[in-house]
C-alpha cells in the first residue's frame, strides 16, 4: 500500500508540474499535451503503471481494513479519538471522494464526454488546444468546486498518507516522526494549493483565452 500510494503520490507532483504551465500560456501547455500524445509508448507505459498502482491501492486498502476488523471483531464501547488527526478517521470517504473525482475528470478532459465542443479546439498549428480546453471548463463556477473540493480531499488523504507511509518504510523514528509529519502536512497543502489555484486563476482573469 505504502509503494503505491508514493507511485500516485509522484504522479500528482508531476501532473501538477504539468497543469501549472497555463501560467505560462497557450504555447507551453499545447506543447506539452501534444508531446504526450505523439510519444504513445511514454503515455501508454505511464497510463497502465498508473492503473496497476491504483488497483493494488485499493485492493491492499481493503486487505489491511479486513486485517484491522479481524483483529478486533468487537467494536470499542465508545468512540473517544485521542490522537487520530481528522485526516485519518477519513481515510476511505477521502479516498471514495478521490475515485469519483478521477471518473468526472477523465470524461470531462481525456474522453471529452461531457462537452464534446472542447474535442473541436485546435490552436494555430492544429493541435488539440488543451488549454482553451482548461480556461473554458474553469470559467464556470460549479466546475471549479467540483476540482477544488476533490483536490481538498485528496490532499487530505495524503497528509495523512505520507506519514503512514514514512511509518511502514521505517523512516520514522522517535526524533524524526514530528517532523515529518509536519513535512507531509506542508507537501499536501502545498499540492493543495498549486492545484487550486488554477481554476481560481481562470475565474479572476489572470488566465484568459487567447
Ligand atoms: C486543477 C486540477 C487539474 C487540472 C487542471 C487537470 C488537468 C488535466 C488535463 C488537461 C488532462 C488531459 C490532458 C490531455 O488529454 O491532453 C488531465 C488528465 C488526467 N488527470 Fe488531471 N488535472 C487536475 C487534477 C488532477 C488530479 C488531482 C488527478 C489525480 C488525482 C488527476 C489525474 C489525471 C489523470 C489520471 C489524467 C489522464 C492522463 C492520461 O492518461 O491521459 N488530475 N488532467
Amino acid at each position: 500500500m505504502a509503494a503505491s500510494g508514493a507511485a500516485l503520490a509522484g504522479f500528482v507532483v508531476a501532473h501538477l508540474a504539468g497543469n501549472l504551465q497555463i501560467f505560462l500560456g497557450q504555447e507551453a501547455v499545447n506543447r506539452y499535451a501534444h508531446f504526450l500524445k505523439s510519444t504513445p509508448g511514454l503515455l501508454w507505459s505511464a497510463r497502465l503503471f498508473l492503473l496497476a498502482m491504483g488497483a493494488l491501492h485499493v485492493v491492499t486498502s481493503a486487505q489491511l481494513n479486513r486485517e484491522a476488523r479481524a483483529a478486533r471483531p468487537e467494536p470499542y464501547a465508545g468512540k473517544a479519538y485521542i490522537k487520530a488527526s481528522p485526516a485519518s478517521r477519513t481515510m476511505f470517504a477521502s479516498g471514495l471522494i478521490i475515485l469519483g473525482f478521477i471518473v468526472y475528470h477523465l470524461l470531462h478532459f481525456t474522453f471529452l464526454k461531457l462537452h464534446p465542443q472542447y474535442g473541436q479546439l485546435t490552436d494555430a498549428l492544429g493541435r488539440h488546444d488543451v488549454y482553451s480546453m482548461m480556461v473554458l471548463s474553469f470559467l464556470n463556477p460549479l466546475i471549479c468546486a467540483a476540482y477544488i473540493v476533490p483536490v481538498f480531499c485528496l490532499c487530505l488523504h495524503l497528509s495523512h498518507g505520507l506519514s503512514s507511509l514514512f511509518q511502514s518504510l521505517g523512516i520514522n523514528t522517535e526524533r524524526s516522526r514530528a517532523g515529518l509529519a509536519a513535512g507531509a502536512v506542508v507537501f499536501a497543502w502545498g499540492l493543495f494549493a498549486g492545484y487550486a489555484i488554477i481554476p481560481i486563476a481562470c475565474q479572476l482573469g489572470w488566465v484568459k483565452l487567447p
